[in-house]
């Protein structure tokens, strides 16, 4: 699997720390000091299928394959207005696709399963080029009227085309624990007449010092895993595209690693959470703006709700 193809897309609304301190008990001091985050970008009049589409696009046209090329389309994405049809099958019809498509939710950690199931398919012959679309909305599942959560997330859309290449994914390396109390989000469903039910709608609930435990022991442990099984050592790595949650988790598994702060790029600070998409971001950002280069090692390094986690490390 090699990919040859990156896009994102954010929403046009940057929020600010002062701006929440304005309605919610907490401050810019606060935030950074315990994230990292400065500012994220939250849908107002977009949407993030339209988001997720143009994502697509950018990257299908970095790719130079014809969208009709396309065999599969992958969504990686938690939750959006749409509990059916799955959001691939609207990025179809938006980006002039014809082929199947599915979605898998694996939470912050989606684009890796995504790129898994991609590299699966790739191997078997049964594709050629694959887009995967990773879209979040996380503001959407927040208590805006708590402020333990809603600092964290901001919104966004990022995208990669893969297609069959040498051996560019050295080792992958996917892990599920299941606990689910430490990070849910349950939403509504209709009654029937036959369960008039007990309300069991909650907007995310999380136990932040144990998912911050869960989210470095798991990093520390899969990049571990795939450093040994692809024989390289950390300092081979070129970048560490770390899950932007927080600047402290990341600095965890930075000392854990003991490399230098230069191979841990962030843009936590100005888009903040964006779930499955963040990674994918990253990468967009960095690979256009020319930091990252065909033949870097790149480790990636992702958790989320499940409890699941994973890394792979792959040559760009
Ligand atoms: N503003 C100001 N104070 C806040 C606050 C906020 N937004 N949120 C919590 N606090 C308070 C708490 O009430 C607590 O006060 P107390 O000491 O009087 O009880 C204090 O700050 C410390 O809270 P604590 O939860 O221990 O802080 P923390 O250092 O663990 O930071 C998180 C909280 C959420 C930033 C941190 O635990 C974290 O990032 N966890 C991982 C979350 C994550 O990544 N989730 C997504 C995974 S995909």
């Amino acid at each position: 699997m090699k990919i040859i193809g990156t896009g994102s897309s954010l929403p046009a609304k940057t929020v600010t720390n002062d701006m929440l301190a304005s309605f919610l008990d907490t401050s810019d001091e606060w935030i950074t000091e315990r994230t990292g985050i400065k500012t994220r970008r939250l849908i107002t009049t977009e949407t993030l299928i339209d988001m997720g589409a143009d994502a697509a696009k950018k990257a299908i046209n970095m790719s130079g394959i014809d969208v009709k090329d396309i065999d599969y389309i992958i969504c990686s994405n938690v939750a959006n207005n749409f509990v059916t049809p799955a959001m691939s099958c609207m990025v179809e019809g938006l980006v002039g696709a014809d082929c199947p498509c599915f979605d898998l939710n694996g939470a912050c950690a989606g684009f890796l399963f995504a790129l898994d199931m991609a590299d699966g398919l790739l191997k078997t012959g049964r594709a050629h080029n694959i887009l995967i679309v990773c879209a979040e909305e996380p503001s959407k599942f927040c208590n805006w009227e708590a402020r333990d959560t809603t600092i964290l997330f901001g919104d966004g859309a990022g995208a990669v085309v893969v297609t069959r290449g040498d051996d560019h994914v050295l080792s992958i390396k996917m892990s599920t624990k299941s606990k689910y109390e430490s990070l849910y989000y349950q939403r509504k469903m209709e009654l029937t007449p036959y369960d008039q039910g007990t309300e069991l709608y909650n907007p995310l609930v999380m136990d932040g010092r144990d998912v911050f435990r869960m989210a470095v022991s798991a990093s520390t442990r899969d990049i571990d895993y795939v450093m040994n099984e692809a024989n390289l050592s950390p300092s081979d790595i070129t970048y560490y595209l770390l899950h932007q949650a927080n600047l402290r988790i990341i600095e965890s598994i930075r000392k854990h690693l003991d490399q230098p702060i230069e191979k841990f790029p962030t843009n936590l600070e100005r888009y903040g959470n964006t779930s499955s998409a963040s990674m994918v971001i990253l990468m967009d950002e960095m690979i256009r703006d020319g930091r990252i280069k065909r033949g870097d090692l790149l480790m990636l390094s992702a958790f989320g709700a499940g409890f699941v986690s994973g890394a792979c490390a792959m040559r760009y």
